[in-house]
């Protein structure tokens, strides 16, 4: 497990703190919707930070192709067994080095927010490296509101209660988030580091990588479609 990140709950739980189990049961939200929405039909996609698929399986369903990449082999096994031929890779997302590139590259999950800073430049630069000239690369980031309308939850439409139970400063910019998932015969938590980024701050990131925002694509500018730097 990696400093300052854990899980608790039945089943796998990664380095990051996510379990495998509590996220093959969780509903999928509009995802697939916002990225058909921003892409070319049939895109191939990198898709980084793949977990068990649960947005990976409706975007095959919609005739993409999908390379998934994860650092965890429990999640990757259950990517690996969807229908419709998609590839896994593990790796971690920051070190991948693949001699391909791809029209879509996608860094949901608020990864972009990472503690560790170095982690995010490292996930930045791989989107670059990896995305073609005229490809894009889909980031989700959190709401503006993330980190201080807390605490607060909602129930998907999976029937898990979702709830942001704190955010707390840990120092250097970082905060330490407490998540939990209650379904009604069990119960995971999350603890993780997430760093808040202004609007300001991730466009920032993104330059530094060579990466431009092209569209916020949502009204609460949590999903954005970059494009390479000219
Ligand atoms: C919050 S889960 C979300 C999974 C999936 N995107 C979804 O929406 O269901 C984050 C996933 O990213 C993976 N992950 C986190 N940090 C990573 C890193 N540095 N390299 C590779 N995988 C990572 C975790 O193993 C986990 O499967």
């Amino acid at each position: 497990m990696r400093e300052g990140y854990e899980g608790t709950g039945p089943g796998a739980i990664t380095p990051d703190g996510c379990a495998v189990d509590m996220y093959a049961r969780l509903a999928v939200g509009d995802e697939p919707d916002v990225i058909a929405g921003a892409v070319p039909p049939g895109a191939h996609i990198l898709e980084l930070g793949s977990g068990v698929g649960r947005v990976t399986r409706p975007l095959l369903e919609r005739g993409f192709r999908v390379t998934a990449v994860d650092e965890s082999a429990e999640m990757l096994e259950k990517v690996a067994a969807l229908d419709g031929g998609v590839r896994t890779v593990r790796s971690p997302i920051e070190r991948l080095d693949l001699d391909e590139k791809f029209a879509v590259v996608m860094l949901a999950s608020f990864l972009v927010h990472t503690g560790d800073a170095a982690v995010r430049r490292g996930m930045l630069r791989v989107c670059r490296s990896h995305v073609t000239d005229g490809g894009c690369v889909l980031i989700q980031r959190q709401s503006e509101d993330y980190h201080t309308n807390v605490p607060r939850e909602r129930v998907d439409s999976g029937g898990c209660t979702i709830r942001i139970v704190s955010s707390e400063p840990v120092g250097d910019g970082v905060n330490e988030v407490r998540a939990e998932y209650v379904f009604p015969d069990a119960v995971w938590t999350q603890t993780f580091r997430a760093r808040p980024l202004t609007r300001s701050q991730f466009e920032d990131a993104l330059a530094e990588a060579g990466l431009k925002v092209d569209k916020y694509l949502t009204d609460d500018g949590t999903w954005v479609r970059a494009v390479p730097m000219g």
